[in-house]
């Protein structure tokens, strides 16, 4: 069971990481290199609608995996041993990913419901501004993301 759990948190980790990593490094670069602005515009908005709900979706993957994790294996050490302690980078992963959950929550009901607003009434330089704070945000948890790995799997 726990092993599959674990699975399912790294599939989950995966798919947004994943996602991320082709946003960032391929899909924006080109787009910005061979596409005008408001053409780019409406197929990031098409692009984003898609690509969110499986972030959305891999959220509420990783926080069941991973709280059931955390959870059981720090009960488990508090019948053992008398003390719940778990690994720091658990810890870590568990901080960082509840940032990277609040950041994606601002991405998608702050920043990208503007933007399509924006694209819908045709307002491009609002839209353009949008893009560019979901961009960073995305930029932010592709960082925090790769910190969280690190940390489970480098810290005791
Ligand atoms: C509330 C948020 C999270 C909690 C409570 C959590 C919890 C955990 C725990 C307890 C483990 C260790 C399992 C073990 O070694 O037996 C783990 C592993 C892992 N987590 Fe998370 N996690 C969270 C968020 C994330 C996020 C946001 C990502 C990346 C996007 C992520 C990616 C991973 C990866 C790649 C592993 C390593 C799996 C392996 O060893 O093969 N986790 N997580």
């Amino acid at each position: 069971m726990y092993d599959l759990l674990k699975l399912l948190h790294l599939i989950a980790a995966i798919v947004w990481m994943g996602g991320m990593t082709f946003m960032l490094i391929a899909l924006r670069p080109a787009t910005l290199a061979v596409m005008e602005a408001q053409p780019r515009a409406v197929l990031m908005a098409a692009v984003w609608q898609r690509f969110f709900v499986a972030v959305l979706i891999a959220i509420v993957v990783l926080l069941a995996t991973g709280g059931y994790m955390f959870g059981g294996s720090m009960k488990a050490a508090r019948e053992a041993t008398g003390h719940g302690v778990v690994p720091l980078g658990w810890t870590v992963m568990t901080a960082l990913g509840g940032l990277m959950f609040l950041i994606f929550g601002h991405i998608y009901f702050a920043g990208f419901a503007k933007f399509r607003r924006a694209v819908a009434a045709a307002q491009w330089p609002v839209a353009a501004k949008a893009a560019g704070q979901i961009h960073l945000l995305v930029v932010t948890n592709f960082v925090l993301g790769w910190a969280a790995i690190a940390a489970v799997k480098l810290l005791a």
